[in-house]
C-alpha cells in the first residue's frame, strides 16, 4: 500500500533497516522505517488520507510518524546522505541516494532496505552485503569512521552481537577498541550512554553484553573507577541469576540502578559526584550502594550461623529492590535460599490488630515509642512468635 502511495505521489518508497534485517530473520517488529526519495512529510500527509492512522511530524528532522492500530508504528523520512559531515568521506557523485542514505548506517545487517513500489515490489536493496553477513552472523561496519561518527555504536554492536549471537567481525572489532581507547565514549553524552546500556538490559541476556563491555574496555570508559574483576563478575552473575526472582516477589527492578549498584561500588565522593553528573542518577543511589557494602559482610556471617529473621530485618527494611538484588550479588547457594526465605517472611509479616492508633488509645503518645513498639512486635512475629499481639504488647509493655 506504502508502495502504491509512492508512485502516486512519485517517489520511491523503501522500507529499510531493523525491520528489514528482522524480516530476514523471520522476527516479528512492529516498528516500520520508511525512506522515501522526496518529501517525507508530503508523503506522509499523502498516505494519512488512506490510512487510519494518528500522523504526527517533526519538521526539525523533517520526518514524520504514522501511528496505526495494534502497536504499529510507520516512521518516514527523506533519503539523505549524510547525518554527519565529515571531510574523510568519499562524496561518490554517482551513489543513488538510497544507496547513500544505506551508507550512513551502522551495521551492513542494518543497512538493507526493500523497495515497494508495485513496479519492484520486494526488490531487496543490499549494496555492503548485509543479507550475507545476517547469514553467517557478522556484525560489521560499513566504514572505518562508523563508531567515530556515532560512538553509541560501540554499545549497540554488543547489544546485537548478543541478540541475535552473532559475532563482531575481526575490522569491526579493531576499529570499536580503537574507538574506545581514543575516548570517543566519553565524548558522548551520558544520556545517549545510559540509553543505550538500559537497551542492552533490556535484552534477554545482559550478563554476556557486560562481560564483552569489559572485554572491550568499554566499562572503565564510562565509570573510570570501575575496575572488573572476576570477583565482581561474579558478583554480576549472581545479580542476574536474582533479578527474576525478586521481580516476582517484590516487583519491578531498574536493571541500570541493580548494575551500578555493583559498579559504583568503593567509588568516593568525587568519582560518584562525577558519575551521577553525567547519567543524571538519582542522589540516594550512593546511600544505598553503601548501605549494601557496609553490611553485605555481617549479612553473610549471619546467614552461616543461622540467625533469627528479626537480625536481617533492620538491613532490608524499607530498602529498593535494586537494594536487595545488591545484597543477592554477594550471596549463592544456601546462604542465597536462606536469604530469600527471611526477604519472604518480612514481605508476608504484618501486624494485623495493632496499629498506631490502638496504641495511641491505649495511652502511648509518642510517635517515637510508637514506632519502637510496633517494630517490637513486629520482630517477635518475625521470629516465629504466634501468640496474639495484645499478648506480646503486655509483655512488652510490663
Ligand atoms: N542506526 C544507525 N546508527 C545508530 C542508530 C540507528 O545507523 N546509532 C540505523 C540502523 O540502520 C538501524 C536504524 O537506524 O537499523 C533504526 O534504529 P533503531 O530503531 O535504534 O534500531 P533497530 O535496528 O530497529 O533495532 P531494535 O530492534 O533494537 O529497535
Amino acid at each position: 500500500l506504502l508502495g502504491k502511495f509512492g508512485d502516486e505521489v512519485n517517489m520511491p518508497v523503501y522500507v529499510v533497516g531493523g525491520f528489514v534485517r528482522d524480516l530476514l530473520l523471520g522476527i516479528e517488529n512492529l516498528d516500520i522505517d520508511i525512506v522515501v526519495e522526496g518529501n517525507a512529510m508530503e508523503f506522509a500527509e499523502y498516505a494519512k488520507k488512506f490510512l487510519p492512522a494518528k500522523l504526527v511530524k517533526h519538521e526539525k528532522f523533517m520526518t514524520a510518524s504514522l501511528f496505526l492500530k495494534g502497536g504499529l508504528r510507520i516512521d518516514i523520512a527523506t533519503a539523505r546522505m549524510e547525518y554527519y559531515e565529515s571531510p574523510a568521506r568519499l562524496p561518490d557523485v554517482e551513489m543513488s541516494t538510497i544507496k547513500k542514505d544505506l551508507y550512513r548506517r551502522d551495521f551492513t545487517i542494518n543497512a538493507m532496505a526493500i523497495k515497494l513500489n508495485p513496479g519492484d515490489f520486494g526488490l531487496l536493496v543490499d549494496f555492503f552485503g548485509g543479507y550475507r553477513d545476517l547469514k553467517e552472523g557478522i556484525i560489521r561496519v560499513l566504514h572505518t569512521l562508523s563508531f567515530v561518527d556515532d560512538p553509541t555504536r560501540i554499545l549497540r554492536a554488543i547489544r546485537f552481537e548478543q541478540r541475535f549471537d552473532f559475532h563482531i567481525e575481526e575490522t569491526t572489532e579493531r576499529l570499536l577498541r580503537q574507538a574506545v581507547e581514543e575516548g570517543y565514549l566519553e565524548k558522548t553524552t551520558g544520556a545517549r550512554i545510559r540509553q543505550e546500556i538500559e537497551k542492552i538490559l533490556e535484552e534477554k541476556n545482559p550478563l554476556k553484553s557486560i562481560r564483552r563491555m569489559a572485554e572491550f574496555d568499554v566499562i572503565k570508559h564510562l565509570f573510570p573507577k570501575t575496575y572488573y574483576t572476576p570477583v565482581m563478575d561474579r558478583k554480576m552473575e549472581n545479580l542476574f541469576r536474582n533479578i527474576p526472582w525478586v521481580e516476582e516477589n517484590f516487583g519491578e527492578v531498574n536493571k541500570f540502578y541493580a548494575v551500578l549498584h555493583v559498579f559504583l561500588e568503593f567509588y568516593d565522593e568525587e568519582s560518584w559526584e562525577g558519575v551521577k553528573k553525567r547519567y543524571s542518577l538519582k542522589k540516594n543511589l550512593i546511600n544505598e550502594v553503601k548501605h549494601v557494602e557496609k553490611s553485605a559482610q555481617a549479612l553473610l556471617e549471619m546467614l552461616k550461623e543461622g540467625v533469627p529473621t528479626s537480625f536481617i530485618y533492620p538491613l532490608v527494611k524499607g530498602v529498593s529492590n535494586e537494594t536487595i538484588c545488591h545484597f543477592l550479588a554477594y550471596l549463592e547457594g544456601e546462604e542465597e535460599e536462606k536469604f530469600k526465605a527471611h526477604l519472604l517472611k518480612i514481605r508476608d509479616t504484618k501486624l494485623e490488630k495493632i496499629d498506631g492508633n490502638y496504641l495511641i488509645e491505649k495511652g502511648i503518645k509518642s510517635g517515637k515509642i510508637i514506632g519502637e513498639v510496633l517494630e517490637k512486635i513486629l520482630m517477635k512475629k518475625l521470629d516465629g512468635d504466634t501468640r496474639d499481639e495484645e499478648e506480646i504488647l503486655e509483655e512488652i509493655l510490663a
